[in-house]
């Protein structure tokens, strides 16, 4: 963090601001701060406004109930979110338009109109209806980037069968436990996955995970790989998407949804080492990503619009998957890498699909960055009329160099802040409308309630603090799934009636937010969320290792990179060999990317007196910064000897 602290403080120094251009500001949805005086006036009436550009079964009867922690939103709404992506839009001139265009990592491509996405929703929703899938029953998804994950999800919404979503780069393990968590009935997989034209067992893995997964009944596999893996398939459970596709009818009544019935399950790390599953539901959640999709990336119906995520996160639920569509855009979803099979891919499929709106993360941009600007140089970006960031926060080299290389100086640049649990974007510029300042989310989008606070409390109006949401959003989460307690304590347990976002953050003069990174022991790994605790538990689960303690290091590329300081079985010696089989067990155990960057073998782990682990000390070793005060420590020696070790590693 110190090193992000020093970058901003430059930054606020040298004040240098970038405006939309008059021909951006004259074309986008919003032009004035009407929208803010609204939200000022009346914050709910914005939201309903918001919810009246949708389509309900049934009207609300409350806009918000609010007891803390709980709010429900639309009381008594009746809705479908599959409806409202598809259906709503098959009676009008985009039937023919293109909902989701597909890249494989190939090259090769599959455009779904909305009619035909439409179809395959249906179908598939039907398929697990006879599977014996109802209303709230879970299902747990497993699959690369393929238009079937796109296509699962929305049947899932159809039927009222929330989705828990996996990354298809995590490991068997922790598709074991997000099953087990949710007791999910049906899992929906592939026989594989490519990634850099590598194959990923997914179904390998997926047969691991359901030794011990006694609540899935069926596995629905899809064919992406043919005979480059072989599957195995187990009778009566396991069955071929395409064969259960074959004879089933395209007809299925989307379920009328209550506003508050759950929509998904999305599991996120927290500072224990056991996820949490979180909860969002269907009114709130589909108002929320409709709106700041239309808003913020000012999305027009001629747009071809490109979230480069990832669906098993969250940005790729809300900003691929639901956002988008609900808008009626054109969507692209990219299976592969952006360095595979060359470094030029992105800019290749920006050019082919005269992409207008493009969303990623610094991490890509750095990745970019240090590519060199000659490979976007080779192709025609003309069509680039905006651009996104998300994720962590984005270095000012970073985001000056998206701003002239790819964006022609002519795109502005929303830096969106959110997360998993606020389920759509929450601190953001509004594009036609906002001054950006490289390296700052800006302000809080209308309606948002974001204040900066000191330890107790109190808004901090110029300075640092904690990052908290003062009000309730529609989005929000509504609890983590099965763990009420956990879910008061981890967000409104230190300010009561106040939602604490785990991240530090600095306001300017101007009321600018400046995200910082987290204040807890979360790591945000080119912009993935990995707990410390879950690496730790990763590397003492391996035979030779006694103790670990894992801290997150500032790095060029990735924003952080794990370190984890660990000490070994008296009987076991450190070996280059070893180091590598422990990285490894991490990656095996949770999936490649905790993998740590760094493990520095110790006879010892500097603890206070009353024998917790001092991580500040830890990360400023990892840091190579100058050490605080040492004086609780029980043996000071440890300390200086770790820092010896780290140095002479480091040279
Ligand atoms: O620390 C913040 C960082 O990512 C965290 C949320 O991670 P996750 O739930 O995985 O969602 C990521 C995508 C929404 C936050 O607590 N973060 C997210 N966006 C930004 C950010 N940090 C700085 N600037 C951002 N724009």
């Amino acid at each position: 963090m110190a090193k992000t602290e020093k970058a901003i403080e430059a930054l606020l120094k040298e004040g240098r601001t970038f405006s939309p251009s008059k021909k951006f500001r004259d074309n986008a949805h919003v032009q004035d701060e009407a929208l803010y005086r609204k939200a000022k006036r009346n914050r709910e009436k914005l939201w309903e406004d918001f919810a009246k550009e949708l389509d309900w079964f049934k009207k609300w009867r409350k806009v918000l109930t609010w007891k803390v922690p709980d709010a429900k939103w639309f009381t008594g709404g009746k809705l479908n979110v599959s409806y409202n992506c598809l259906d709503r839009h098959i009676e009008t001139a985009r039937k023919n338009k293109a909902a989701i265009i597909w890249v494989g990592e190939f090259g090769e491509s599959i455009t779904l109109t909305y009619w035909e996405l439409y179809r395959e929703v249906n179908k598939f929703a039907n398929v697990l209806k006879n599977l014996g899938v109802k209303k709230g029953d879970r299902v747990t998804i497993y699959l690369p980037m393929i238009p079937e994950l796109a296509i699962a999800m929305l049947a899932c919404a159809r039927i009222g069968a929330p989705h828990s979503i996996v990354f298809g780069g995590f490991s068997p393990d922790s598709l074991r436990d997000r099953i087990r968590d949710c007791k999910a009935k049906v899992l929906i997989t592939s026989d594989g996955g490519y990634r850099r034209g590598k194959v990923i067992p997914l179904k390998k893995n997926a047969d691991e995970a359901l030794k011990k997964t006694p609540s899935i009944k069926k596995v629905v596999v899809v064919n992406r790989v043919g005979d480059k893996e072989k599957v195995r398939m187990k009778r009566g459970r396991d069955l071929w998407w395409h064969k259960l596709m074959e004879d089933t009818s395209p007809y299925c009544a989307p379920e009328r949804m209550d506003s508050e019935d759950m929509l998904f399950i999305l599991y996120t790390s927290g500072t224990t080492g056991k996820p949490k599953g979180i909860v969002h539901t269907t009114g709130g959640y589909m108002v929320g990503a409709y709106a700041t999709t239309k808003l913020v990336f000012d999305l027009k119906e001629e747009d071809t619009y490109w979230c480069t995520a990832d669906i098993g996160w969250v940005t790729g639920h809300s900003y691929i998957v639901y956002g988008p569509l609900a808008n009626g855009a054109t969507s692209i979803m990219y299976e592969g890498a952006p360095d595979y099979p060359d470094i030029g891919r992105f800019w290749a499929i920006v050019e082919k699909y005269a992409v207008n709106i493009f969303y990623t993360a610094p991490t890509a941009i750095r990745a970019f960055m240090k590519w060199g600007e000659e490979h976007p140089k080779k192709y025609d970006l003309s069509s680039l009329r905006l651009l996104g960031s998300v994720g962590e926060p984005i270095n000012p080299e970073a985001w000056m160099w998206y701003h002239t290389h790819i964006g022609g100086k002519k795109c502005p640049i929303v830096d969106t802040w959110w997360q998993t649990e606020t389920g759509s974007i929450l601190i953001t510029a509004l594009p036609g409308l906002t001054k950006l300042k490289p390296g700052s989310t800006t302000i809080p989008f209308p309606g948002i309630e974001a204040d900066v606070v000191d330890e107790a409390g109190k808004s901090v109006k110029v300075g640092a603090g904690y990052l908290v949401i003062n009000s309730p959003w529609p989005s929000m989460l509504r609890g983590i799934y099965g763990d009420r307690r956990r879910y008061v304590d981890t967000y409104w347990s230190k300010y009561p009636g106040i939602y604490f976002t785990g991240d530090g953050a600095k306001r300017d003069k101007d009321g600018y937010i400046w995200v910082l990174g987290r204040v807890d022991d979360v790591m945000n790994v080119a912009g993935h969320r990995i707990s410390t605790m879950e690496v730790e538990s990763a590397l003492v689960d391996h035979p030779a290792v006694v103790e670990s303690a894992v801290v997150g290091k500032s790095h060029d590329l990735k924003g952080q990179a794990i370190v984890a300081f660990t000490t070994l079985k008296r009987d076991v010696k450190s070996s280059p060999k070893l180091l590598e089989e422990l990285r490894a067990h991490v990656a095996k155990k949770i999936g490649a990317i905790a993998r740590p960057d760094e493990i520095i073998f110790t006879a010892d782990l500097p603890k206070t007196r009353s024998g917790k682990i001092m991580r500040r000390l830890l990360r400023n070793i990892a840091e190579g910064a100058v050490l605080g005060d040492t004086t609780t420590l029980a043996d000071p020696s440890v300390v200086n000897q770790l820092r010896e070790q780290h140095e002479h590693k480091e040279g």
